[in-house]
């Protein structure tokens, strides 16, 4: 049986390869998309995520989320993902609206119609989940398991100096998220940018890319070849060579399979006053808090292996006969 999925995201370039991938992959259902501001605004997630889903054959419902993060101002990554979240590529307008539902119901809508069923997972800030547990304290029983993309534990910041960009767009999110689901009978699973980073596209997988998009035809093959482009140049201006680190979907590959990555058991926290820490995930490997560990972390990540677990997926999943 196909894996139910409620995906958080602020699409961006490594989002939008990570719902293609779900789309694509016979293990995985995507039973809703919650449209976070992050990347870009959350109006331009939202019209992305609906077009996306609609390409993609995603019937599904799509939430558009809060307009802000909880406390602090927020902030874009348009230099990153592109002026629309999607790089170079150039979208229809979506053909249907997503509807009045809020981003934080729809995440309790579907975890209390399918108690204990559903995996979320969270690709983007966590604003519309710590909003979503004000209404529904029980989430982290009613769900499967949650796995986030986010967070820089013993590595250097990819925002701040020593912050990920999901939690330093919503810091007091993502501490109120950990927090809470340290009472989930299993840990939420996060995948950091020590993990993600490890995952780095060259021109090789831009060729695969382009080929997909040549040999499919396929609207969402050639919308990420375009997107993949700009994450390139934004890369080698950053200072990364022509290449680019694609975080989200190595997380998304773990949540469906369990495979590309080990996990180990550790304590979290989310640095809220720090003057030049705010935002970063703090592990305590020694134990001196004396908390149990709430969260598994992402681990030997075999790279190669998921990058040709990914494209093999996209090959099959968006050939000719699956374009929308
Ligand atoms: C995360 O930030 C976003 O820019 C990416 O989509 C990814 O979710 C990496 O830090
Ligand atoms: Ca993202």
């Amino acid at each position: 049986m196909a894996l139910p999925l409620l995906v958080d995201c602020d699409t961006g370039i490594d989002d939008a390869i990570a719902l293609a991938y779900l789309a694509a992959h016979p293990k995985a259902r995507v039973s809703g998309i919650v449209s976070t501001g992050g990347n870009v605004e959350v109006g331009a997630v939202h019209r992305n995520n609906l077009v996306l889903a609609e390409l993609l054959g995603i019937d599904a419902p799509v939430a558009r989320g809060a307009e802000r993060p909880l406390v602090q101002e927020p902030m874009y990554a348009d230099d990153t993902h592109g002026p629309g979240g999607l790089g170079h590529a150039v979208l229809p307008a979506p053909s249907r609206t997503g509807g009045p539902r809020s981003g934080a119901q729809l995440w309790v809508d579907l975890a209390r119609e399918r108690p204990g069923e559903l995996t979320g997972l969270v690709l983007g800030p966590h604003t519309n989940l710590a909003l979503a547990l004000e209404i529904e304290p029980e989430l982290p029983r009613l769900l499967r398991r949650l796995h986030i993309m986010g967070g820089a534990i013993h590595h250097r910041g990819n925002t701040g100096a020593t912050s990920e960009w999901n939690i330093a767009v919503d810091p007091e999110a993502a501490q109120r998220v950990l927090s809470v689901f340290s009472s989930a009978p299993q840990r939420p699973v996060m995948g950091a940018l020590e993990a993600t980073e490890s995952v780095r596209f060259t021109q090789r997988e831009l060729d695969r890319f382009a080929a997909l998009a040549e040999s499919t035809g396929h609207p969402v093959a050639q919308i990420l070849v375009d997107a993949l482009r700009f994450y390139f140049e934004f890369h080698e201006a950053d200072g990364f060579g022509w290449s680019a680190h694609v975080h989200d979907p190595l997380v998304t590959a773990h949540a469906v399979t369990g495979d590309f990555a080990g996990t180990r058991p550790l304590a979290v926290d989310v640095e809220l006053a720090g003057t030049l820490t705010r935002g970063q995930t703090v592990g305590d490997e020694l134990g001196r808090w004396g908390r149990e560990p709430n969260l598994e972390v992402l681990t030997d990540v075999r790279p190669g292996e998921f990058i040709e677990h990914l494209l093999t997926a996209l090959e099959a999943g968006l050939a000719p006969a699956s374009a929308g």
